[in-house]
């Protein structure tokens, strides 16, 4: 068995096991990266796109935006149909001037897998049998790698191993809770190289079911429609994809529409997921090993980053002054800006869904409230500052600069 000894073994290579080993790395931490999958397919996961202000700074802070900067594309607004009409929120214009940029999670995960190479960083993939141990003592962590065990012996394990990880699940059952709830229906998303619908997204409540068109690039579209959760992929063609988008959508839009053939097509469940607290000992939780949204609010991404803002800050607040503040704070610091975002995707996944079991008064209450919201300049202001994103609650850098 190989003996490695380093600072922080980071157990996961999706976007915050990735963004923490940049920050920890500019910051002259010794760290190593353990994941399962192949490079290949780390690189090629098509996940959401939609980046706040604070996600942006965070990767700026860790060198990684120059593509970022020539391809994301800023925006100020979004559309919102209901009853088959088009309503702009001004983002910008309802949160002093703040704007989400549009950028592939895929694009984010590969600006930062090949920042690490050129930096020479160790990474092991197609990890098997990786195992934490110790955690409230002296953490290890052991796992077999192109034919060899290797033995990890760190200060800190951090868990950015997904949804379905190791890490969360070693912890013993009576130090934590979890608090889910799952929605009955999935998004179907298709991938295409056609020109996106409009310049802005466009998130459609209709009798139908909820549709959401996003987009990649100019010339690259996301489309999602919501599905019944006992839907196959296979049973939908492109065209009748395309059918059903349109019926979803207002005249003009589908006038607009550029169908073609899909490059990718997958149905995903939609979830509601919290663990708390999210530090155990030395081993800390972040990103889906610790919560899940549904994507309607397009927080995932967004949540992850935080938690390596947080957890990058105060690792590195430990390495340079000894200070255990932020280590001590992590879990409450993450849980109140992780519960927000928890209520806000679950307010839009409700606000813009057709549950099959809605009574119909409800199902005129929700028509109502969005209504109010709609035609509020307060209903719109709370859509959009939480839409761009809460503010941190602390600097979590000193030169890190705050959302508001
Ligand atoms: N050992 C090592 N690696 C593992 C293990 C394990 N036992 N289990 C899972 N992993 C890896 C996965 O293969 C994956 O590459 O951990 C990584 C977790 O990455 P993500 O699932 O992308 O999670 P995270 O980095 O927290 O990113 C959050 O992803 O799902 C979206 O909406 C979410 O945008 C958010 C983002
Ligand atoms: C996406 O582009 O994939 C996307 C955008 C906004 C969301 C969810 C997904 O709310």
């Amino acid at each position: 068995m190989e003996i490695i000894k380093t600072n922080v073994a980071i157990i996961g290579s999706g976007p915050a096991g990735l963004l923490l080993g940049q920050l920890l790395y500019k910051a002259g931490i010794d760290h190593i990266i353990i994941e399962q999958r192949s490079a290949e397919y780390v690189a090629s996961r098509i996940r959401a796109g939609i980046l706040e202000q604070v996600s942006v700074d965070l990767l700026k802070q860790a060198g990684v935006v120059q593509n970022l900067n020539q391809k994301g594309l800023p925006h100020s607004g979004i559309e919102i149909l209901t009853n088959g009409q088009k309503h702009r929120v001004d983002l910008s214009a309802l949160t002093n001037g703040k704007q989400v940029t549009v950028y592939g999670q895929t694009e984010v995960t590969k600006d930062l897998m090949q920042a690490r190479e050129q930096a020479n960083l160790t990474s092991f993939y197609e990890s098997n049998n990786v195992q934490v141990f110790d955690f409230y003592e002296k953490p290890k962590v052991t796992f077999e790698s192109q034919g060899k065990t290797y033995q990890v012996e760190c200060d800190f394990i951090a868990g950015c191993d997904g949804y379905h990880g190791v890490c969360r699940a070693s912890i013993p059952q009576d130090k934590i809770k979890t608090f889910e709830k799952v929605y009955p229906f999935g998004w179907l998303g298709v991938l295409a190289d056609v020109p996106p619908v409009a310049d802005e997204l466009i998130y459609v409540q209709s009798e139908r079911g909820f549709a959401l068109c996003s987009m990649r690039s100019e010339t690259r579209s996301r489309y999602y429609l919501q599905v019944p959760l006992t839907d196959k992929v296979e049973n939908w063609s492109d065209e009748k994809f395309w059918e059903e988008l349109k019926n979803r959508l207002d005249p003009e839009s589908r006038e607009h529409l550029v169908t073609g053939a899909s490059i990718e097509k997958s149905i995903a469940p939609l979830r509601s997921f919290v663990t708390e607290p999210m530090r155990f000992g030395k081993l800390f939780l972040a990103g889906d090993a610790a919560h899940i949204v549904p994507p309607t609010g397009a927080k995932g991404l967004n949540l992850a980053a935080s938690d390596i803002a947080y957890l990058s800050s105060a690792l590195i607040e430990y390495y340079k002054n000894g200070s255990e503040q932020g280590i001590q704070e992590y879990s409450e610091k993450c849980l109140k800006r992780v519960w927000k975002a928890e209520r806000f995707s679950w307010w839009m996944t409700h606000l813009l869904h057709r549950f099959e079991n809605e009574s119909e008064f409800d199902h005129k209450i929700k028509q109502a409230e969005l209504s109010y919201i709609l035609g509020s300049i307060a209903g719109q202001t709370t859509l959009a500052e939480n839409y761009v994103g809460l503010p941190y609650e602390i600097k979590p850098f000193g030169n890190f600069k705050q959302a508001s």
